[in-house]
């Protein structure tokens, strides 16, 4: 079930070689845990899977995060519980063990799906909630002009919303996650008012999907975007949105009651 790298990465990405930036990029965005708080509302007890380096962890919940990268592992704040070693796949906790569960931008990584669904749905009495993409809608964004293969890359690994709400079973609702222009979680369409942050390799290595393209590829695709903004063709083209203050892009969460 782990697909072994050195640092303990158990999905497709190696985040003992990409995750050493992550925490300076990828930090929890507000608005976002709002919105997790609200889907977990009533809960005490969180198990948070594929927990990184701990984003989206309220302290409104005692949570217990589980994180099979010891990179990332690692990147925890000293205020956050230190993270179990551990897969979707095979959750160490007994039935009903928590209130509720989470999964924040980490399904897509998981080498079986439906296994990790299981496990949360089986390990919480209450609500699960999966943030994740909706992989029919990633190639709608502005990037896709400029990168195609990298979100070729991300819409062939978003599992489709439809399976993950068919495992999980029970009543489920979906909603779309406004993106907000200032973003400070960066993955990609946190900088679609920012094209300019896609530019920084410390920005792209912090999302995954980059990492699946080769490096002289992605140069080209780096370049094409600066010789855009130059030019202004990006700002023509794409400019208002400059001036927008969110996005409705492919970030959805899901809300799965038993
Ligand atoms: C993009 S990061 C997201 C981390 C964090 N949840 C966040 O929102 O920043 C994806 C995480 O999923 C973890 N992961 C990958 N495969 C996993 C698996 N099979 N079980 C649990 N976690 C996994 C990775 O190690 C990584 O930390």
């Amino acid at each position: 079930m782990r697909a072994h790298t050195s640092d303990g990465s158990a999905g497709d990405a190696d985040y003992g070689a990409i995750g050493v930036a992550y925490a300076r990029y990828r930090r929890p965005e507000p608005r976002i845990t709002a919105l997790i708080e609200q889907a977990l509302e009533g809960a005490r007890t969180v198990v948070n899977v594929g927990a990184g380096a701990g984003s989206y962890e309220s302290p409104r919940f005692t949570i217990t995060p589980v994180e099979p990268s010891a990179s990332m592992r690692a990147q925890r704040p000293a205020h956050l519980a230190e993270a179990v070693d551990g897969v979707a796949e095979r959750l160490p906790f007994d039935d009903d063990a928590f209130d509720a569960a989470m999964t924040t931008f980490s399904v897509h990584q998981w080498p079986d799906l439906a296994a990790g669904l299981r496990e949360m749905r089986r390990v919480a009495r209450g609500p699960v909630a999966v943030l994740t993409c909706d992989p029919d809608r990633v190639r709608g964004f502005w990037l896709y002009e400029y990168a195609p293969a990298v979100l070729d890359t991300e819409a062939r690994r978003y599992p489709a919303i439809d399976d993950i709400v068919a495992v999980l079973g029970g009543r489920a609702d979906v909603r779309t996650v406004p993106i907000p222009a200032d973003c400070v979680d960066g993955f990609n369409e946190a900088y679609y008012a920012r094209p300019e942050m896609l530019l920084d390799p410390a920005a792209r290595q912090s999302c995954s999907a980059w990492s699946f393209v080769e490096p002289a590829l992605a140069e080209r695709y780096t370049d094409r975007l600066r010789a855009a903004l130059d030019s202004g063709a990006w700002d023509d083209r794409y400019g208002r949105l400059r001036h927008q203050s969110e996005l409705h892009g492919s970030l959805v969460l899901i809300r799965a009651l038993p």
